[in-house]
């Protein structure tokens, strides 16, 4: 059945979610699903702007056929070739043979690799900044590579001011009927999940995308997940990107991250915990990396100023869940923070060295205090030592 809504002027909304994926790129745990948008013009031209993924496919081909009313496919354009967006291209095709699917050089050559079947003669080859015309209104195209894969880009309807922004600007969690921003109670920590570990990667071509976006001053920025950002929304988003995409923290606060076999490095990280707390520092969150999922953890540290990392040597070397945790976070290119380590020692190793190597490539990661080390467990006279590992924590967040 099709279930669709307006976006504005014979723009519409022809997505949908799903509630049964469990995880994001078979990756991200979705603890409340994830919305695939797609968004259909009616105009003198009809155009699709990118499909849907496979779990979802039926009600989108619906909605596309209620819409139309009879009419023909014009144009399918194709921002994203990630099968969660791409994954409905051949069925659109079927149904609509004479559709011209509009791409660039390296939105076709990757679907060529993914799809068998489509003819060449139904491509439409675009450049940066080419415009097409549907009869009342434009549509321009604008290159973000990396923003999050080479072929990425962004559509731009001039009549209107929207920003078609393919996976920039979205959000994990399924749509509950509400569509737009000023519709829902916006969670700013998934949407910050989502950034933080699926577009952060490559901050620069975010920042030269953001450029292109300003020059064109969209006033709705409609992405590929989550809801339709409106109103001040727009600029709300807009300055997040800004602030994630050069990688500087949100506000002041400390996350501790360990990992810990037997509880006796947990301990020393919950008693830091209590120092920074009695020294008034209220934004504190401790994570156990072997028991959440690191995406949630690199979603904090993008939000907070300092990083405690707490582990124990394994095999004489950095506990596994540890390493994971902390090679994604350095691959993500997080940088300007201020660091310091918990290291557990019962018999030696090398873990301490190993988790300052995998940052030795980021910017500007400050180590604020003396690394603290336990061994076994930590022991009263290491009290003191403790507090004054807080006390730097604490003078360098003033500094902030
Ligand atoms: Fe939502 Fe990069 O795909």
């Amino acid at each position: 059945m099709h279930n669709t809504r307006l976006v504005c002027d014979d723009i519409y909304w022809i997505g949908a979610s799903d509630r049964i994926v469990a995880r994001f790129e078979n990756m991200f745990p979705l603890s409340d699903g994830i919305a695939y948008n797609s968004y259909l013009i009616l105009d003198e031209k009809t155009a699709v702007i990118d499909t849907v993924d496979n779990a979802v496919g039926e009600v989108f081909l619906e909605n596309i056929e209620y819409l139309l009313q009879g009419r023909t496919l014009d144009y399918l354009i194709v921002n994203h070739m990630e099968p969660d967006h791409c994954a409905n291209i051949r069925n659109v095709v079927l149904r609509y043979p004479d559709v011209k699917i509009v791409g660039n050089a390296k939105t076709f050559k990757f679907l060529e690799q993914f799809y068998d079947g489509i003819s060449s003669d139904s491509y439409l080859l675009i450049k940066d900044k080419d415009v097409l015309n549907l009869g009342s209104r434009q549509l321009s195209f604008h290159l973000a590579p990396m923003v999050h894969w080479p072929e990425v880009m962004v559509t731009y309807e001039e009549k209107n001011n929207v920003l078609f922004s393919s996976d920039a600007f979205g959000n994990f969690g399924a749509l509950n009927g509400n569509i737009f921003s000023d519709e829902v109670e916006f969670n700013v920590n998934e949407f910050r999940r989502y950034y933080s570990n699926v577009i952060a990667r490559f901050g620069s071509n975010v920042q030269a995308l953001l450029k292109k976006i300003h020059a064109l001053n969209p006033k709705i920025i409609a992405p590929l997940h989550g809801v339709v950002h409106v109103g001040s929304a727009v600029s709300s988003v807009l300055n997040l990107y800004h602030l994630w995409s050069s990688y500087q923290s949100e506000c002041s606060g400390v996350v501790i991250a360990y990992a810990s076999m037997y509880g006796n490095t947990a301990e020393a990280c919950q008693k830091l915990a209590t120092y920074l707390a009695m020294r008034g520092v209220k934004d504190i969150q401790i994570f156990d990396v072997s028991h959440t999922h690191p995406s949630y953890i690199i979603e904090k540290v993008f939000k907070y100023s300092h990083l405690v990392v707490a582990t124990p040597n394994y095999n004489t070397r950095l506990y596994f869940p540890m390493e994971s945790f902390l090679s994604e976070l350095a691959f993500l290119n997080i940088q300007n923070r201020k660091m310091c380590f918990i290291t557990n020692m019962t018999w030696g190793g090398t873990a301490l060295a190993q988790a300052k190597e995998i940052f030795a490539k980021n910017k500007n990661i400050e180590y604020i205090a003396e690394d603290f080390n336990i061994q076994s467990s930590m022991k009263e006279n290491q009290i003191s030592e403790l507090t004054c590992f807080a006390d730097a924590i604490l003078e360098s967040l003033k500094e902030k």
